[in-house]
């Protein structure tokens, strides 16, 4: 079967004293013509930002440039382009996001100096001194780093792209993928990168780069990831590689398994629909590879079976949705290995002088790889002697690259920022683990790895019953949609399953919603439930579901309207509630896969009888890169 890895190289962002800004590049050069598919292309990045967009475009044969840009997302450039018949086969373009600050049609990229024309991702930190240095005041007419690096390029600039490019790249602090056209090269496209991804590939009809795979479209069958301070030259017929001594370079070919890519949104309004659905299957290819005989076998994946037998406590590093994957890891590695485990916002983790030391098994979980947050946690944890293992859906990305080991989730490309099979293949990945780590600590015999098997296998087809009902939670998600406020309250397991749920909610409905551990309630949050307060229960663990349901009595009994989403087979008693949504059974720790399913189908449901951008929520974007 095809194992469909991810393509996702995704970049350290930009961000300067007044912004922070997320973008993604691309550029053509080839037989085609450029700006259709240039714009197509930036479309595919924007879950890396969309605040501004551009592109430039070069008649190969007069060296004319066009330059349009402006503050608002692609289609507002397409329209800006439309107006535009004269065809070019030679251009780059950019999309960009800002946290705060800085969205204008001047701070668009790309940028032009004199004969330079620049995209940038990255971080420049000195382009103050930069400024100062090369005396560029006077050349620059918007408020970014990016604009005084292809000021420093142009001044560099004598007719030898090369010659400029090192030496500007001499001066640069920082991260950087910086794309430039020189307006007497008109056939040629220049890249050279720091930190920030540049991936290249070539087909018959041209050559391509862009910040992701996925902006390659059906551009070839194999890609390359350009090495790092290695200069780039797209010309329409082949990609050329220099080290900065002017010495021809070679790049590795990765295979593009392109079967998810080529689809866009199928038959799906938003893509999350798509990738919510997509988890039963994500679920099977994860764990495919990782099932030899019958049995847990992660040596395709290269991890020894020594650092999970000596390891004396676990540690995980993760944020956000990948956090939360490393909960349901905890509750897991302590009740079968009965060994202590820590679980920690990468963001915090070296802020709390974590005990680790070479007996510690570090697991950094990360959908793209490239959260800046968990790579410095990894770090961290690593130079303290801990051994590693990254749970990372993006192959090749710097978390990847950093880890001792990689185990890769099998999910396709997930484009929607919120996160939902990405977490679950994770959670896929992190069972298969702990299976293994109970089994060869002598804690799992043949019989019991059998057993956690077999439940494990039919976590796919349970979530699909979920997922087959979906018209039923888009019911209960249109009781929802005026809720100010909402809590999601449960116990253990079902605690760890809605925190994850109240993060879905949050970031794709702006509802604020609180996940609380039920049983915390009565000191001091039960004084916000009043008349009508939604309140979301999971009632999931046969050791907790008593308790769960004296506390959900809690809060109806100050006016909460309580939806309940139960395990089939637990009997509820009498009480009313607002919506009761029946998940089907399974031993108790696997119940966080249909659990999942259903409460992403909620949030999702809530955004988008909204009218709100389900994929691409306010104020985030799909890779964080800035700590
Ligand atoms: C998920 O819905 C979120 N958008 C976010 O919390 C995400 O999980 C977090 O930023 C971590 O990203 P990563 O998995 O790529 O490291």
């Amino acid at each position: 079967m095809t194992v469909k890895e991810r393509y996702f190289i995704s970049q350290k962002d930009c961000h300067k004293r007044e912004e922070i800004i997320m973008c993604g590049i691309v550029g053509y050069n080839g037989k085609n013509s450029v700006t259709d598919l240039l714009l197509d292309s930036l479309e595919l990045l924007e879950y890396r930002g969309y605040d501004s967009a551009g592109l430039a475009t070069m008649n190969a044969n007069t060296g004319k440039v066009k330059l349009r840009k402006c503050a608002g997302r692609v289609k507002d450039l397409r329209k800006i382009c439309a107006k535009d018949k004269k065809i070019s086969t030679c251009g780059i373009g950019h999309t960009r996001w800002a946290t705060h600050g800085g969205v204008s049609d001047l701070n668009a990229h790309p940028h032009r100096v004199g004969d330079v024309l620049l995209v940038h991702n990255g971080i420049v930190e000195n382009y103050e001194e930069l400024k100062d240095h090369f005396m560029l005041h006077k050349d620059l007419k918007s408020q970014t780093d990016t604009e005084v690096v292809a000021a420093v390029l142009n001044r560099f600039y004598q007719g030898d792209p090369h010659e400029a490019i090192r030496k500007t790249v001499k001066y640069l602090k920082g991260t950087f993928a910086l794309v430039i056209m020189f307006t007497d090269q008109p056939d040629v496209i220049y890249a050279i990168r720091n930190v920030s991804p540049i991936v290249a590939a070539y087909n018959d009809n041209g050559t391509m780069l862009a910040s992701d795979v996925v902006a390659l479209g059906a551009t070839a069958d194999k890609y390359m990831v350009v090495p790092e301070y290695v200069i780039m030259e797209l010309h329409k017929d082949e990609i050329k590689l220099f080290d900065l001594n002017d010495k021809p370079v070679e790049a590795d070919m990765i295979d593009i398994d392109w079967d998810t890519t080529r689809g866009g949104k199928g038959k799906y309004p938003f893509y999350m629909e798509k990738e919510i659905m997509e988890q039963p299957d994500a679920l099977r290819a994860t764990m495919q590879s990782r099932v030899v005989n019958g049995k847990i076998d992660l040596s395709a994946d290269g991890v020894p079976d020594e650092i999970l037998k000596d390891c004396e406590r676990v540690c995980v590093v993760a944020c956000g949705t990948a956090m939360h994957a490393g909960l349901v890891a905890k509750a897991l590695v302590q009740s079968k290995l009965g060994m202590h485990m820590n679980v920690e916002y990468a963001s915090e983790f070296m802020y709390s002088d974590p005990v680790i030391d070479e007996k510690t098994l570090v697991l950094a979980i990360s959908q793209s790889g490239e959260t800046i947050d968990t790579l410095e946690a990894l770090k961290y944890a690593r130079k303290k002697g801990a051994k590693s293992v990254a749970v990372i859906n993006v192959k090749g990305s710097s978390i990847a690259r950093e880890s001792d080991y990689v185990m890769y989730t099998v999910a396709g490309p997930e484009i929607a920022v919120a996160s939902t099979k990405a977490y679950t293949t994770q959670l896929m990945a992190l069972f298969l683990l702990v299976g293994r780590m109970a089994k060869v600590r002598g804690i799992f015999d043949d019989a019991t790895e059998k057993a956690y098997l077999d439940s494990l296998t039919k976590a796919p087809d349970k979530m699909q019953e979920v997922l087959d009902q979906k018209h039923d939670i888009h019911k209960i998600a249109r009781e929802m949609l005026d809720a100010k406020d909402a809590f999601m309250i449960g116990r253990g397991l079902d605690y760890s399953i809605l925190l994850e749920g109240a993060l879905k909610l949050k970031e794709i409905s702006y509802i604020h919603t609180e996940a609380y551990a039920s049983g915390e309630l009565k000191h001091g949050t039960i004084a916000l439930i009043t008349e009508n307060t939604p309140v979301v229960a999971t009632v999931t663990q046969s050791k907790l579901k008593e308790k769960e349901l004296s506390n959900i009595r809690e809060v109806q009994s100050r006016g909460a309207s309580v939806v309940v989403f139960v395990k089939e087979d637990f009997d509820l008693a009498d009480a009313e509630y607002a919506d009761v949504f029946e998940l089907p059974a399974m031993e108790d720790e696997f119940m966080v896969f249909p659990a999942s399913a259903a409460l992403q189908l909620l949030a999702y449901y809530v955004s988008m009888d909204k009218g709100l951008d389900v994929d691409k929520p306010r104020n985030l974007a799909k890779v964080v890169t800035v700590e």
